[in-house]
């Protein structure tokens, strides 16, 4: 595949855009070796949600929920970004109002070199009391299979990600919200749109007059509300999506 393929509006606003969003799910992390959720083989094809990733299940049994997050935790630990991170990565270096939004507790595109990231879900490497809500960072914690306690009230730790029925932190929720309805750009990488309200975000930036475009071999859920589908993984659309973009901008 090569550059050829996106449409000319695309290759417009990657040469003059000012202002770009982008929304990624667990697909951008797929060929860093990190199982989606809702593809075949994917976790929640093999795990069940309603004992692992609900507050009714942890309080239930928190050893089985944490265990399955230190088993997680330890596969992210052993995998790389992609270069699809990693193209993320460069193309907030050249463009000033630039807002990766991830649905991804990973951290893969931090590694990248990605900052300022809106985390509609949280992040897998901090966790918090219960309790008292102290954070923890994954340093301080034993690697011990049983859920730790916290050090100041002796409450239960639980992974800071968001689970089913809960709700998004506010502040990262607007600050998607606002890049959504301002951009001129928005891609749409590597998720099912089956979750909201992350899902409504290519909608959102649709009705506020940008360009929308998916990244993923499959068209999602939300495909119907794209400009356009590049069917193809993130991995290899993202670095020659950049390359259009670099060498515009350099020569500008
Ligand atoms: P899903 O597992 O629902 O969807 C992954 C998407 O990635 C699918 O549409 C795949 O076609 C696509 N995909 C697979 N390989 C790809 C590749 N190489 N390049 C690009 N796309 C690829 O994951 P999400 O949409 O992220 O929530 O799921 C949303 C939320 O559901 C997650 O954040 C998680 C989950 O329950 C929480 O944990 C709160």
């Amino acid at each position: 595949m090569d550059a050829s393929l996106f449409s000319d509006r695309l290759h417009s606003l990657l040469e003059r855009a000012d202002s770009i969003a982008v929304l990624t799910g667990a697909g951008v992390s797929a060929e860093s070796g990190v199982p989606t959720f809702r593809d075949p083989g994917g976790l929640w094809s093999r795990f069940k949600p309603e004992e692992l990733a609900n507050v009714d299940a942890f309080m239930r049994n928190p050893d089985l929920v944490w265990e399955w997050y230190t088993y997680r935790r330890e596969l992210i630990a052993g995998v790389q970004p992609n270069p699809g991170h990693v193209a993320l990565a460069e193309m907030q270096t050249l463009i000033p109002d630039f807002t990766l939004v991830t649905q991804n507790v990973d951290n893969l595109h931090q590694r990248a070199g990605s900052t300022d990231v809106v985390e509609l879900h949280g992040n897998i490497e901090r966790s918090f009391c219960m309790d008292c809500r102290a954070t923890v960072d994954k340093i301080d914690l034993p690697a011990s299979k049983a859920v730790p306690r916290c050090a100041h009230c002796g409450g239960l730790i639980r992974p800071g990600v968001v689970w089913f029925g809960e709700m998004l932190p506010d502040a990262q929720l607007r600050r998607a919200s606002d890049a959504a309805a301002r951009c001129q750009l928005f891609l749409s990488i590597g998720t099912s749109g089956e979750v909201y309200p992350a899902a409504q975000l290519p909608g959102l930036a649709r009705e506020h007059g940008a360009w929308v475009v998916e990244i993923n071999p499959r068209p999602s859920s939300i495909a119907h509300r794209m400009h356009e589908c590049i069917e193809a993984p993130s991995g290899v659309v993202l670095p020659l999506l950049v390359d259009v973009f670099r060498r515009s901008r350099l020569s500008a």
